[in-house]
């Protein structure tokens, strides 16, 4: 009959809608082959880096920070932090005691307008400040010349604990004037434009090195520092005997390894879509940052909107039609692509969320659209694990241990937020590593309270120097 007929044409269209939509979200399954592969090229990254001859070409940077040690419960005293370079720019007071091992902190958060990311370094610098200043007068500290420790979480060149020479900005910043200077001195010169508080800089730190020195701080194990976030990027300690960049063979310095440049040389191209080419070429940095691009809070919404915007002009979406909204970059945060991943959220939700983002859904809609997040944000857990599991694993090999037991201390929106995130990461690494047993540590606050920490053993340091 004509029914029966008509229910068969409906039914063979929507077949054929859902090979096309599968064939987008295959692209984004990797084997356990491919994770392997990437796991052992991360790793030979590894070695370029910290190798004299390979480094000054190396994708993965692996650089030193001067932080040799982690606190040993002596350090005591007040200091200021401060976190730029994630989600929020924060000033901390961190107040730490020694003994109980107990610190407290008293922090602001303050917005950065976009102008002022990329605007000029003057302009940029003289904001911080200027939220350093309001800070001080909020906390009614003007006149204390506190020591300072300066969480800057972007790749750069360190030839002691404050000195930093930015190398390029990654994310979303991009002030002039700021490649190839120091961040300590531009700071200094922006309070001495300011003439109105003196501050003692004691020391320049990334993001990843602040939370694994939180987290050093209650488990002496923790030798790796990790961020998902904005960002994404790895600090561990490393063998001084290792690093040829640094005269020395005793002991261990932190290592910075701004893995988010992994594939800048075309390693990952087999695994990169159509979609991460449009994301990179819609950034502010194109060709650089691949693996960040492929892992990191920034990105991961703006692969999704790449997608669906694919699927709508393939007629399988939105009734074929592009939105406005659906053109705008940007719109995918993190904690919405979290709200969509979530088990517990009815399908009804998640087309209020997407109606909330300006996108009007039918019900199918909202399947393909979760559908899409799921591929998206597991490939970023699995990349992850895989960069992981390089470095345990070097680390187990270079001590020469059958077995191995390590923390990795954590932080970052994409891990706390994400409802499937950290456990994909966490069954990636015990797959791709599996003679190490892996202890993730979330490290609340991480970053400043790391930095007052540094800060607190450099001045601890520097006092007995001088005694
Ligand atoms: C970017 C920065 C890196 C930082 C990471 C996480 O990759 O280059 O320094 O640690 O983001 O914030």
């Amino acid at each position: 009959t004509k029914g029966a007929a008509m229910v068969t044409a409906v039914a063979s269209r929507l077949q054929a809608q859902r090979k096309q939509i599968d064939k987008v979200l295959a692209l984004f399954r990797l084997t356990q082959e491919q994770l392997v592969g990437i796991r052992n090229k991360m790793r030979v990254e590894f070695e370029y880096g910290l190798k004299k001859d390979t480094h000054p070409l190396a994708t993965v940077k692996m650089l030193p920070t001067y932080v040799c040690g982690m606190p040993d419960g002596t350090e005591k005293g007040k200091f200021l932090a401060l976190d730029l370079g994630g989600t929020n720019f924060r000033v901390l007071l961190v107040k730490i005691r020694s003994g109980r091992r107990s610190v407290r902190m008293y922090n602001k958060i303050f917005a950065i307008p976009l102008e002022i990311m990329q605007g000029t370094g003057e302009e940029l610098f003289d904001h911080i400040v200027q939220c350093i200043a309001d800070f001080l007068d909020y906390m009614g500290l003007k006149g204390a010349q506190l020591p300072l420790g300066f969480t800057f979480s972007f790749p750069c060149r360190q030839a002691s604990i404050d000195k930093g020479t930015l190398i390029e900005w990654t994310k979303g910043f991009k002030a002039t004037d700021c490649e190839g200077e120091d961040v300590v001195d531009m700071l200094r010169e922006a309070i001495k434009r300011r003439n109105e508080f003196d501050l003692d800089i004691v020391a320049v730190v990334n993001d990843t090195v602040g939370t694994m020195m939180t987290c050093g701080y209650e488990d002496s194990n923790c030798e790796v520092g990790l961020i998902a976030g904005t960002g994404s990027n790895m600090c561990y300690m490393e063998e001084m005997r290792n690093i040829e960049l640094v005269e020395g063979d005793e002991g261990k310095m932190c290592i910075n390894t701004e893995w988010g440049g992994f594939g800048d040389n075309g390693c990952l191209d087999d695994i990169h879509t159509q979609y991460d080419k449009e994301v990179d070429e819609g950034s502010l940095n194109p060709g650089k940052q691949r693996y960040e691009k492929m892992t990191s809070g920034m990105y991961l919404g703006e692969i999704v909107r790449q997608i669906l915007i694919d699927l709508t002009k393939q007629g399988l979406l939105f009734r074929g039609q592009i939105s406005e909204r659906l053109r705008t970059r940007g719109i995918f945060e993190t904690k919405f692509l979290s709200q969509i991943e979530s088990d517990r959220l009815a399908l009804l939700q998640v087309r209020r969320i997407l109606q909330q983002l300006g996108l009007d859904s039918t019900c199918e809609d909202s399947i393909v659209v979760k559908e899409v997040c799921g591929a998206v944000s597991r490939r970023a857990a699995q990349l992850y694990g895989a960069g992981l599991a390089a470095i345990v694993e070097k680390r187990r090999e270079d001590q020469g241990l059958e077995h191995m037991r390590i923390t990795v201390g954590v932080d970052g929106t994409l891990y706390k937020l994400h409802p499937h995130f950290s456990r994909i990461l966490r069954e990636t690494v015990k797959e791709l590593a599996p003679q190490c047993d892996v202890m993730f540590m979330l490290s609340e606050d991480g970053s400043g309270k790391g930095a007052a920490l540094i800060t607190a053993v450099a001045k601890r340091l520097q006092q007995a120097q001088r005694d």
